[in-house]
């Protein structure tokens, strides 16, 4: 039988369930919000004591921008006062911190602020955290094909490896694991070239209470998977 390392060297998450949880409670959405945001560092130190390597969350999608301006706002300030604070818990957990899509419609102060945590924490050595915000596979997809026009490549150099160096997660092994919380069956649009052969795991914790609990039994479930990779289980029969 083929069977899964114990623990995915690439986990992700959708972190899905912040409007709700703050709903159940009768609270303003971006309660919700402030709450989802302070799970972040809690649960990258759990991954990391795990031996987990690369730990990618959704934290705000392209069609997110769809969502009414004070939401906006509310997750952009939020965002600002997350990086600031990551950036020194970071580097006091040796946690390399990269971002995953688009920075361009961010005020040029978050983007400073941004790139300012990033070099901050680009040589630490353990965990790898990375953040998707202004991120949709679609544009990641998009955007790979413009650069590898502008360079005038070869149609035949137009590989996987081509493709794959040039998305917003370069350098980043494909993802084992991908756990959305929150109660919904889909994907939307978050790493689906990166994910193509991940083990899928929905569970109704929302984000704002995912913690340890939730994390390993989602690394049980993964655990028990058997994966294939398109092959045969081994001492299968031809
Ligand atoms: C996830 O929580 C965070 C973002 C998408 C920014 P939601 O805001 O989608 O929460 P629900 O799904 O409405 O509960
Ligand atoms: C996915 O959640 C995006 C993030 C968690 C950042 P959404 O709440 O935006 O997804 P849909 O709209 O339910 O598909
Ligand atoms: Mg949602």
């Amino acid at each position: 039988m083929t069977v899964s390392p114990a623990v995915p060297q690439h986990l992700a998450i959708i972190m899905d369930g912040n409007g709700r949880w703050a709903n159940n409670r009768g609270l303003p959405r971006v309660v919700g919000h402030r709450r989802g945001v302070d799970r972040i560092h809690p649960l990258a130190l759990a991954c990391a004591c795990r031996g987990i390597r690369y730990l990618t969350l959704y934290a705000f999608s392209t069609e997110n921008w769809s969502r009414p301006r004070a939401e906006v706002s509310a997750l952009l300030r939020l965002l600002g006062t997350m990086i600031d604070e990551e950036a020194r818990t970071c580097l006091r957990d040796n946690i390399r911190l990269r971002l995953v899509g688009s920075v361009e419609r961010l005020s040029p102060t978050l983007q400073e602020k941004v790139s300012a945590a990033i070099a901050l924490n680009s040589e630490n050595t353990g965990l790898t955290l990375c953040l998707a915000f202004d991120y949709g596979t679609r544009a990641e997809i998009v955007r790979a094909a413009r650069l590898l026009a502008a360079a005038e490549t070869r149609p035949d150099a137009v590989t996987e490896d081509a493709v794959a160096r040039n998305l917003f997660t370069a350098g980043s092994p494909d993802v084992d694991l991908l756990v959305r919380c929150g109660g919904e069956m889909r994907l939307s649009n978050f790493l689906m070239w990166q994910a193509a052969y991940a083990e899928l795991y929905f569970t109704d914790v929302l984000w704002p209470d995912f913690g340890e609990d939730a994390l390993d039994a989602a690394l049980v479930a993964f655990a028990s998977r058997n994966r294939r990779f398109g092959g045969l289980e081994q001492g299968g029969r031809a």
